[in-house]
């Protein structure tokens, strides 16, 4: 579903003028917040989402604040290769150029499951998505004004590890180890997308530590396991609104070195083990190996044309 208004606009108070934004997971916890707060200072969003209702939650709660010319949603299920595809084919017939991209859609899954391009849902959702995103919208971020990618992850966190061998988790899944593969995924990610791309397009990493949102991720975890982890982040997690704030910051005054990586507060050296350049390549690699290998007929469009 799709708003077809996207009005321009104007320049800010301080003269800078609106920037085009794009934010996957924009319909709910912080995506949605970065989403209606770039509208709020003036920017055009395309928010990106798999779930309809939200999209039209989204679209009714900017509507309500004044702020519904500037907010776009797109239904796109991102686990798929088809899905990111139809994001990268939106924004090249509808937007002339891109000035952020910011990542921050994932979904927890319990179970082990096998999305339509063959790969586990996790690494597609979490990690392959933004290395297809990123790539894919490279010519319109290269367009933009002083343009940013921001994926929104667990870097700081050295817990997890990538399975070789077994990328794709089929010999023993476990949920919270899907989560860190792809976690540490996209901390290589960065590190490679900052190599080829960060001159031009600077490549920020950012962990915004345990925050009060997450309920798409907790869909599909059991209601007595949910309550809990509800319970303890009413008295350990940060708001929403806290965690995002440094997204505005690196999208209001990008970075002028092609890698960043931010956890929390907290600006980390690069000479983490977790960003290895080595490893980096290697899951590049193995990256294009595997959308190499994807079955052709699952990178049709999701609307059914080739
Ligand atoms: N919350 C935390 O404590 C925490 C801590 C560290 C890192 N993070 C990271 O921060 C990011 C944002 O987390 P959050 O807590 O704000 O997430 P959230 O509230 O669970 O929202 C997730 C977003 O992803 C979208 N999404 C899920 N599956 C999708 C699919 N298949 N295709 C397209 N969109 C999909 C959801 O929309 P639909 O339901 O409409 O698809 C929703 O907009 C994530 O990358 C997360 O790993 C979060």
């Amino acid at each position: 579903m799709v708003n077809q208004h996207h009005g321009g606009t104007g320049p800010d108070a301080e003269g800078r003028a609106g920037q085009t934004v794009v934010v996957t997971g924009g319909s709910d916890g912080m995506g949605r917040g970065i989403a209606l707060g770039r509208a709020a200072r003036g920017d055009r969003v395309l928010a990106v989402g798999s779930n309809p209702m939200k999209g039209e939650r989204l679209l009714a709660d900017a509507a309500a604040s004044g702020l519904g010319d500037r907010v776009e949603f797109l239904t796109a299920d991102l686990s798929t290769i088809a899905g990111n595809q139809t994001v990268i084919d939106h924004v090249a017939a509808n937007y002339r150029a891109i000035d952020g991209l910011v990542m921050a859609a994932n979904r927890q899954s319990p179970q082990r499951v096998q999305t339509s391009d063959g790969l586990e849902s996790t690494f597609a959702l979490y990690y392959l998505s933004r290395h297809v995103l990123g790539h894919g919208l490279m010519p319109a971020l290269s367009a933009g004004s002083k343009p940013v990618i921001v994926n929104i992850a667990g870097v700081g966190l050295a817990s997890g590890k990538i399975n070789w061998d077994d990328l794709q988790l089929r010999h023993r899944y476990r949920t919270i180890a899907a989560q860190l593969q792809a976690g540490r995924a996209n901390d290589l990610l960065g590190v490679a997308m900052a190599a080829q791309f960060g001159e031009q397009v600077p490549y920020v990493l950012y962990h915004p530590g345990f925050t009060r949102s997450g309920d798409s991720a907790m869909e599909q975890i059991n209601p007595l396991t949910r309550a809990i982890i509800k319970t303890v982040a009413m008295v350990a997690a940060r708001s929403v609104e806290r965690a995002i704030a440094p997204v505005h910051g690196f999208l209001d005054s990008p970075p002028t070195v092609p890698l960043t990586a931010v956890d929390r507060g907290k600006l980390l050296p690069s000479e983490l083990k977790t960003l290895d350049p080595a490893a980096a390549r290697r899951l590049a690699d193995a990256t294009d190996q595997i959308l190499a290998e994807a079955d052709p007929t699952a990178v049709k469009r999701e609307d059914g044309t080739r």
